[in-house]
C-alpha cells in the first residue's frame, strides 16, 4: 500500500480521471489499523470524537489535548492513509499564534495535516497554519462547531444566497491553499458547482455523488452508533447489535458456569498438583 501524500491527494480530481477519494474517521489505533487494511486514502481523527467516543451531544466539548491524545493513538497504527487531525472549536478562533501552536500540537501527535471549519472568515487562520508548513483541509456547508449559531444540524445552502456563499467560500479556501475541502450536508447541485469551481478535491458527507471523494464517520458506517441515522449514512455492518449479542452470550456463559472452560484455564503440572495435595480435590 502506497503512503498517501498531500501533493498527490490534492491532484485527485474526478474530472481529470481520478478515482474518487475515500476518507473515514478513526479515533484510535484499532480503527486506524482497519482503515489502513481497507486501503483508504485519508483518515480523519474528527472532532466527532466528542459524540461517537466520548458521549457528548455535540462536538463543542473536545479540547486540543483530547484531539492530540486520539491523533497519537491513530498514528501509532502507522497507516499509509494521510492522517488528518481535526482542530476543535476555539483552537483556531482566538489568535494566529494560538492557532499555529494548536495545529503543531496535532502534527507532533502524528497528523500530517489539519482540518478546520469555516469559509472566508477563517482565511487568516488558514494562512497562518500554511505559513508554518502544515497542510490544511477546509470544511464547508454544515459546520457542526457552529451549531448554536446556525440553529441545529441542518442541511445548508438550500437558498440561492446561501448556495452562492458556499461556492464563494470554497473558491476562497482553495485559492488560499487548502488541499481539499469537506462539504457536509449540502444539496448535490451545490456540491456539483463547488466541485466544478475549485481545483482541489471536494470530499462529501451528505453532499451527494458529485464530489471528488466521500467521508463517513467510522461508528456510522459500522453500525456502532445506531441511535440516529442521518439520510446520508449507509451502514456496512451492524457492530453494535453484534457486540451487544456477544457480550450477552459471555454474560450467560459466566452465569451458567460455562466460562471459562478447562481449555481456557492455566493448569499446574501433575507433579506440582500432587505436591500441592490437589489430587483427590475438586476436578480441574
Ligand atoms: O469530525 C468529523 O468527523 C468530521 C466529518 C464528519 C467530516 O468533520
Amino acid at each position: 500500500m502506497s503512503t498517501r501524500t498531500v501533493p498527490a491527494l490534492r491532484a485527485r480530481k474526478v474530472r481529470d480521471g481520478s478515482e474518487p477519494l475515500v476518507m473515514v474517521t478513526a479515533y484510535d489505533a484499532p480503527g486506524a489499523r482497519q482503515a489502513h487494511a481497507a486501503d483508504v486514502d485519508m483518515i480523519l481523527v474528527g472532532d466527532t470524537l466528542a459524540m461517537v467516543v466520548l458521549g457528548h451531544e455535540d462536538t463543542l466539548h473536545v479540547t486540543i489535548d483530547d484531539m492530540a491524545h486520539h491523533v497519537a493513538a491513530a498514528a501509532r497504527a502507522k497507516p499509509s492513509a494521510l492522517l488528518i487531525g481535526d482542530l476543535p472549536w476555539l483552537s483556531y478562533h482566538v489568535s494566529d499564534e494560538e492557532t499555529v501552536r494548536n495545529a503543531a500540537h496535532l502534527v507532533r501527535a502524528g497528523a500530517a495535516a489539519v482540518k478546520l471549519e469555516g469559509g472566508r472568515k477563517r482565511l487568516g487562520a488558514i494562512e497562518a497554519i500554511l505559513d508554518a508548513e502544515i497542510p490544511v483541509m477546509g470544511h464547508l456547508g454544515l459546520t457542526p462547531q457552529s451549531i448554536h449559531a446556525v440553529g441545529g444540524f441542518k442541511v445548508q445552502g438550500k437558498q440561492l444566497d446561501a448556495a452562492r456563499a458556499i461556492v464563494d467560500d470554497a473558491v476562497a479556501l482553495a485559492e488560499t491553499g487548502c488541499f481539499a475541502i469537506v462539504l457536509e450536508c449540502v444539496p448535490d447541485a451545490v456540491a456539483r458547482i463547488v466541485t466544478d469551481s475549485v481545483s482541489v478535491p471536494t470530499i462529501g458527507i451528505g453532499a451527494g455523488r458529485h464530489c471528488d471523494g466521500q467521508v463517513l464517520v467510522y461508528h456510522d458506517l459500522l453500525g456502532l452508533e445506531d441511535r440516529i441515522k442521518p439520510k446520508f449514512v449507509r451502514r456496512y455492518a451492524s457492530l453494535k447489535a453484534d457486540s451487544t449479542e456477544a457480550v450477552a452470550r459471555y454474560a450467560d456463559d459466566v452465569r451458567a458456569g460455562r466460562f471459562p472452560s478447562s481449555d481456557e484455564t492455566y493448569h499446574v503440572a501433575d507433579d506440582v498438583a500432587e505436591a500441592l495435595g490437589l489430587f483427590g480435590a475438586a476436578p480441574a
